[in-house]
């Protein structure tokens, strides 16, 4: 169990160490596999499972992780929270190499609903998944790459060049978001070779033994990120200002509370507890990953696989959708709906929305409260303007998908889906520690 005065710090090692969803999923393993979890493989037949601690990996982004009681012991409900892997940021295109005069870039699509102005004058790092196989052979394999230094940058134009720099103007997204990588006199730039000189001088740095001397690397997802690590901040440092903290903070939070949890498990005081942190969320969630996938559903069909007993432990069971909430920025109040403004520091955020964007209902708002109340945390709650449009998240979704109980909330921060968000310390402890009641306290 982390102490309060570490959180922090833990969390933004955690979120240094997750530049991709890729990332963020193999972060959650290693974490898990330390603590004892044992891996299920979606490709081989499950025996009934023994009283433990499982997880499953799926598109090497997005991972299932819970505590599970033998058949003797037959759940009557799981508790389970969902937080989502991935953030918006730059995609690399299939074929991205550009030879602009001397200018080596790289072409990117935008993934998600990225705010796209605070990408230019980064420092950018490079990190993804690369499918690759030796020479010779068809079989194919797998790597994490990650270049884990400034390798790139998206320059502004000079405002001499365009004095209409600081009124609203419009990003155009193909041809102003080009991160440039190098000056070269290189007729055609091989990125693809680039690519596999970074694998072999990572695996030798990670003495995973040697990767074989001839490789071919024959596609990627690979993503642009902020080079500069999350910082703690302010007078008092207060603050955590880092890219990814929607949603990486819930992730964190998500599973520090099964960790805990977990304990409970060789005392023989665990529930039946489950997360689930899905790739895709932003970008609409219908994917093999996503929560608007088959994921969970498959997971919870193998685990139970009698309809009818499956049904009625989700209906008995409830569901925290964990993804971050809009604080009340102090030059920006009036975007607020002016009776319900979450500030920083108040506690996570219970979010509302008569449209369905968010799948709080009545009930489930009370239980969070409730456990807020158990767990010594403040709560708000937010609902958006009238006159303008909502979010949404994996709530509804999941919800909707496997028929369970959601309450949707989230940390409040400022300037979510830019390249840096800011949240409270202390709330991304509050969540913590709420969660952690969630999936301790007896019921
Ligand atoms: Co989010």
């Amino acid at each position: 169990m982390i102490a309060e005065q570490l959180y922090p710090a833990e969390l933004a090692k955690f979120i240094a160490s997750s530049p991709t969803a890729f990332h963020a999923a193999a972060s959650a393993r290693d974490l898990l596999s330390k603590n004892g979890f044992t891996q299920l493989d979606e490709q081989a037949p499950w025996q009934e499972l023994p009283t433990g601690k499982y997880f499953i990996l799926r598109n090497d982004s997005s991972l299932i992780a819970f505590i599970w009681q033998d058949q003797a012991n037959r759940p009557r409900y799981l508790e389970m929270i969902g937080a989502h892997t991935d953030s918006p940021c730059l995609k690399v295109k299939p074929k991205p190499v550009l030879k602009n005069w001397n200018c080596l870039q790289l072409g990117v699509e935008i993934y998600g609903g990225a705010l796209l102005r605070p990408w230019f004058d980064r420092e950018l790092s490079l990190a993804g998944r690369v499918l690759w196989h030796e020479t010779g052979s068809t079989e194919l394999h797998s790597s994490l790459v990650d270049f884990q230094r400034p390798i790139a940058i998206i320059p502004n134009l000079a405002i001499h060049l365009n004095s209409e720099a600081n009124k609203m103007q419009e990003v155009n997204r193909q041809t102003d978001m080009v991160p440039l990588l190098a000056l070269t006199e290189e007729e055609e730039p091989d990125f693809l070779s680039i690519l596999v000189k970074q694998l072999q001088s990572q695996e030798s740095q990670e003495s995973q033994g040697a990767l074989p001397q001839q490789i071919k690397i024959t596609d990627h997802e690979l993503f642009f990120y902020d080079a500069a690590p999350p910082a703690l901040l302010g007078l008092d440092e207060q603050l955590l200002t880092g890219a990814r903290l929607d949603n990486l903070v819930s992730c964190f939070a998500a599973l520090q509370a099964l960790l805990v949890a977990a304990n409970g498990t060789a005392q023989g005081t665990a529930q039946n507890c489950m997360i689930i942190l899905n790739d895709h969320e932003e970008v609409g969630s219908t994917s093999l990953a996503g929560a608007d996938g088959s994921f969970l559903r498959d997971i919870l069909e193998r685990l139970l696989p009698d309809p009818g007993e499956r049904q009625a432990m989700l209906r008995r069971s409830l569901l925290i959708s964990a993804d971050n909430a809009h604080a009340l920025h102090p030059n920006f109040f009036e975007r607020h709906e002016p009776q319900h403004q979450p500030l920083m520091n108040k506690g996570p955020v219970i979010k509302m929305n008569a449209n369905q964007r968010y799948a709080t209902n009545a009930a489930t708002a009370a239980r969070f409260r409730l456990l807020c109340e158990q767990a010594k945390v403040p709560v708000q709650e937010f609902v958006v303007r009238n006159d303008m449009g909502c979010g949404s998240t994996i709530g509804p979704l999941t919800a909707a998908k496997i028929g369970v109980d959601t309450v949707d909330v989230g940390v409040p921060s400022l300037a979510m889906h830019s390249i840096r968000e800011t949240v409270a310390c202390k709330d991304c402890w509050y969540l913590y520690e709420v969660l952690r009641t969630f999936f301790c306290a007896a019921e």
